[in-house]
This record gives C-alpha cells, structure tokens and sequence, in this order.
C-alpha cells in the first residue's frame, strides 16, 4: 500500500485532538513522528495511542520537542524526510489568552513560523493546521460557509486568524506550497476504547470537559453562561463534533494535499447546532449522572449560535461527520468514568 511509506511529522500530537488523529494516521498505515513540549499534554496519551495501533504502534516515535527550538526541528528534518505536517501545536485558552496576550503570540505565531521555516529549508511544503470556528467571530446567520468574513475578539482567536493570513502569504509567495486550514468547530467525545480522551490541565474552559468532571464528582454543578439568548431553549448553540470524526477529517485532508490545491479552507463539523441544555441532556442519558446546574450571565466574547455548513468538505474531501451527540457524550462518559482524573493518576511527573 503506498500510504505505508509516508512519514507524516505531528506537532502538539500528545494533545486531545492530536492524539486521536495520530491513531487513526497509524492505523491508516501512516507513520507519525510527534513533537510536543507536553505543555498541556502528557506523554501516556502517546503510550495509549501505540497500544492503541497494536502491530502498527512501531510507526510512532515521539520527541519532547518545543516548536520554538529551531535547532531540535532542524536536527530532526536532517534526519527524517517529512511527506507532509499537521500542525495542532498551540496554546488554546481563551481566557488565559487576554491575561497573557504575549504568551499566545509568542509560542502560537513565533512556533508556527519557526515551523514554517524549518519546512521551506528541506523542502517539504505540504502542511495541514488546525484553525477555528472562532475565526467566523458573532456570525451574522448560520450555517458559516468558508467565504464568510473573520474576525476574533480575543487574542487566541486573533492568532488563528494572524496564521491562516500567514498561510496565504505563503502560499502566494510561493505556489509549491499546499496547505489544508481545518477550522474546526466544537470538537468532543473521547476514542470508542476509553484509553484516550481530553484531559485539560486546571480548570476546563470548555463545556464537555466541566460537564465530564461533574460528572465524576471533581466539581459541584455546571455554570451555564446566559439562558436569554435566542435558541432554542436559551443557551447557546454549538456545532458539536466527534474527534473522532475531525481525526478523520484530517486524513481525508492529507489525501487532498496530493491534488494541486494551493491553500485552502475547510470547515470540520456536523452541520447540526445543539444547545448547552440539550448537551446536558444527552450526557445525563449517557452516563446516568445528573448534572447540577447553576445559571448565570453570558460569558464576554460568547456568541448565540454557531454551526457548520459541511458541503465543502463533503464535496472536496469526500468527508462528513459520521457520528452524533448520543455517541458523543456515550465515548466521552466511558472515558471519563474509566479515568476521572485524566492521565493524572498514572503521570507521577505532575
Ligand atoms: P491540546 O492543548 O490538547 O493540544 C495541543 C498540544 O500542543 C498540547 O499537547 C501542547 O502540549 C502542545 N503544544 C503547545 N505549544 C507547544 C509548543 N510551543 N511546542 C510544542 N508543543 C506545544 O489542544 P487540542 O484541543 O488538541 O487542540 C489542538 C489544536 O486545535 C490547537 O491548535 C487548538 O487551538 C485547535 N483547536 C482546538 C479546538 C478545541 O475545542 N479543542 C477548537 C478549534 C481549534
Ligand atoms: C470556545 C472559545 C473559542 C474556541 C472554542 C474551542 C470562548 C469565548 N470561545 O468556544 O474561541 O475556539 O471554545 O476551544 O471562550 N458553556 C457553559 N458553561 C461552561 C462552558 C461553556 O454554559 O462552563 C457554554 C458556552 O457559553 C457556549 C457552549 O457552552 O454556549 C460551548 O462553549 P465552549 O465549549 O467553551 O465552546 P465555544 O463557546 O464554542
């Protein structure tokens, strides 16, 4: 099979979403080299996932590396001819990312050109990155389609926003270069086995993981941030999405980056909004928990409702999201209640 031969580099592929998608690489016959500072990440995500691919595990290698170390990235493209990257390495919290601006910038921007540079000086130009649904900001209607205008209201956003424009750029200035920007809209859920999931470090930002530490006794209740808003119900609408569906949707855009497609744009999600209570929920049903609720304000920078239009990446990728909430909150509960405290228990180094 020819995809055997290709060697595909990860960065950040300890983390939730490069986790998942480096098993379901290996299992596609890929091999994977990742790199990743475990910033917000422990190396056991990498042991599960070569348990994980059994006979296949041998094509994973991982290095401690930051994407900012010119001299580890440059020693390993010396050693290791790359067919091609996918680039989920980056910092992601909102809030983190209005406190400390200069650190989503320095280590977002500066490792993604580093990156960048280090590709160009050995000729390997094909690169697929993990952007965000964040980019389309308050959209004025749904479903967002790729054409619609971008904005960011919070520094984490405004690098997306900054990279994907760096992209262009590249692009323009150099037309070898062939690059996939994923903008991916909620993604959650956990691999079907229960051995890998997300495990954020501190207190989670995101709905499905306070939902899951709930769930397992870690917190009292689940704030809902604003019931005033025009949905359904009043809470905030969603485009939720298996990860392991957006695994898959990176292979399908490793395939297309063999097509002369230049730099393009692709939305990863389902198509379908749920709200915060529906979510909810479909968890309660899943795990048989129930999930105290505390309702308060909006959360500043939150917007009413956003989902996906998927016709793009159907049409271009031949992808589309095979799975919904109930299998969602299904796979993300057993990987909770099989590991309430995330990697912790076994990582002796935190
Ligand atoms: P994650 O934090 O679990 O994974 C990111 C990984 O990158 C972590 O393992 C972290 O240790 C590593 N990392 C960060 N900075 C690094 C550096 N300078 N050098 C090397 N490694 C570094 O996050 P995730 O949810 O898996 O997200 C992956 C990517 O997808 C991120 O770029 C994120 O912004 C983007 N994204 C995530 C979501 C989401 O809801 N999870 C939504 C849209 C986009
Ligand atoms: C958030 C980020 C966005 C980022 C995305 C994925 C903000 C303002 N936006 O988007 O930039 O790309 O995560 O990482 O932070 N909710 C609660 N209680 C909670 C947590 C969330 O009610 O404790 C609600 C939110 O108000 C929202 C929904 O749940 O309506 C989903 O929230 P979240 O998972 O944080 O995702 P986004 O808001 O889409």
């Amino acid at each position: 099979m020819v995809m055997a031969t290709k060697n595909i580099l990860v960065t950040g592929g300890a983390g939730y979403i490069g986790s998942h998608t480096v098993l379901q690489l290996l299992l596609g016959g890929f091999k994977a080299v990742v790199v990743d500072n475990l910033d917000n990440s422990s190396e056991i995500a990498i042991q599960r996932v070569k348990e994980l691919a059994g006979e296949y595990g041998n094509n994973l290698r991982f290095h401690k590396v930051d994407l900012r170390d010119k001299p580890a990235l440059e020693q390993l493209f010396a050693s290791t001819p790359f067919d091609a990257v996918i680039h989920f390495a980056g910092l992601k919290a909102v809030g983190e990312s209005v406190q400390k601006p200069l650190l989503y910038y320095n280590n977002n921007i500066i490792g993604t050109i580093t990156l960048l540079e280090v590709m160009a000086a050995h000729g390997c130009k094909k690169l697929v990155f993990s952007s965000s649904a964040t980019v389309y900001g308050w959209p004025k209607e749904v479903p967002c389609t790729e054409e619609f205008p971008l904005s960011a209201t919070n520094p984490y956003g405004r690098t997306k926003l900054f990279i994907e424009e760096i992209f262009r750029d590249i692009y323009r200035s150099d037309s070898e270069w062939k690059i996939i920007l994923l903008r991916y809209f909620n993604p959650v859920g956990a691999h079907s086995s229960g051995y890998i999931g997300e495990d954020p470090h501190g207190i989670p930002n995101n709905l499905m993981p306070f939902v899951q530490q709930v769930a397992v006794g870690r917190r009292p209740a689940l704030t809902v941030f604003g019931n005033d808003y025009n949905t359904v119900d009043g809470t905030g609408v969603r485009d939720y999405i298996h990860v392991i569906d957006l695994a898959d949707g990176h292979i399908a855009a490793l395939c297309k980056l063999n097509d002369s497609i230049g730099c393009e744009v692709y939305n990863l999600g389902t198509g379908k909004g749920t709200s915060v209570l529906e979510m909810v929920a479909a968890f309660e049903k899943a795990s048989g928990k129930k999930i105290p609720l505390v309702m308060a304000g909006r959360r500043p920078g939150d917007c009413e409702i956003v989902y996906a239009s998927t016709e793009k990446a159907e049409r271009e990728l031949d992808w589309k999201a095979k799975y919904g909430i109930d299998e969602m909150c299904r796979d993300q509960w057993n990987w909770a209640s099989k590991n309430p405290y995330g990697y912790e228990a076994q990582d002796s180094s935190k």
